[in-house]
């Protein structure tokens, strides 16, 4: 058996990992969330005998620190791979130099997105280590974004949603330095960016269409964005793409990756 753990598996991509690599019955797949009774479309799935659930949440040591304890008594105290994905943007993070933007709420947003996105990879990394020594694939995957790249920043000259970039691009920083420390002991440590997903179908509410203005913002992001890939085709990839896509660059990764930020491509192709 091959294990798998991935964190922020209620919905969204995280979800899709869990769905996909649960078809393999050779693998042990384990959904971390925060609120099993409240994961609806993980619910779904939860009667596959290969996947598991345990709770926890990634900002906090102590509840994770309690997940490796449920991961073990599953795994008898081994795991393979670990995919990091629970994160996201907090707050309305538009810009850094807007005068107009109240200062407080912009220094609550860098924390806020830091603590989420690049704290909780520490946390979520050191609870899981002890296992993860023991495991086969010794993999740690912190699922990223190209909004924390530089070059992909300094490339399409993007502003929006700087709280959430800054915590990306500590993240990718965080893969370096792990995959620094634990090279000797043959660990490959991998920023992995998904593309842009649609994930409305498991975001309850969500599925509203947009209004005309919207789709007009959207389209001016897309622009500024195919700056770094002229033939994108300005679509968002489906959720089950990405992760096909995702779980093909996981699998073949190995040393001489460790430490990079790829794309769900396994380049910096980032659309
Ligand atoms: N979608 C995209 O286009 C895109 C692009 C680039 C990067 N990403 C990255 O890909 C990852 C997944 O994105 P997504 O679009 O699937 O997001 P999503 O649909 O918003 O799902 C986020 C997941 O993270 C979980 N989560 C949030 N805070 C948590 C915490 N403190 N502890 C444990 N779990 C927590 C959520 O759980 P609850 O259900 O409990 O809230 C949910 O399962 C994120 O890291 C995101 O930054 C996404």
């Amino acid at each position: 058996m091959t294990s798998y753990l991935v964190t922020g598996a209620s919905r969204g991509i995280g979800l899709e990992f869990i769905r996909q690599l649960s078809e393999d019955s050779k693998n042990t797949v384990i959904a971390l969330v925060r609120n099993a009774a409240k994961s609806v479309y993980l619910q779904e799935i939860t009667h596959l005998p290969n996947v598991h659930v345990v709770e926890g949440d990634v900002t906090s040591i102590e509840t994770m620190k309690k997940a490796a304890e449920s991961v073990t008594a599953i795994t008898g105290g081994t795991l393979d791979y670990i995919i990091e994905n629970a994160g996201g943007d907090i707050g309305t993070d538009t810009s850094l130099a807007n005068p107009n933007r109240d200062p407080s709420t912009l220094v609550e947003e860098l924390k806020g997105n830091f603590e989420l996105n690049a704290v909780s990879a520490v946390i979520t990394t050191n609870a899981f280590l002890p296992l993860l020594r023991k495991g086969k694939a010794k993999k740690i995957i912190l699922i990223s974004s190209a909004i924390g790249d530089l070059e992909f920043t300094r490339i399409t000259g993007f502003v929006g949603i700087p709280a959430y970039g800054v915590s990306k691009a500590a993240l990718n920083y965080i893969a370096q330095k792990y995959a620094a420390e634990l090279a000797a002991e043959d660990f490959v440590v991998l920023a992995l960016s998904p593309g842009l997903v649609d994930t409305s179908s498991t975001k309850e509410g969500e599925q509203t269409q947009p209004s005309e203005e919207d789709i007009k913002k959207m389209q001016a992001i897309f622009e500024q964005w195919a700056k770094s890939q002229p033939d994108w085709d300005r679509k968002p990839l489906t959720v089950q793409d990405s992760v096909t896509k995702q779980l093909k660059v996981i699998s073949s990764v190995g040393p001489k990756d460790s430490g990079k930020l790829l794309s769900q491509n396994g380049n910096t192709a980032w659309l």
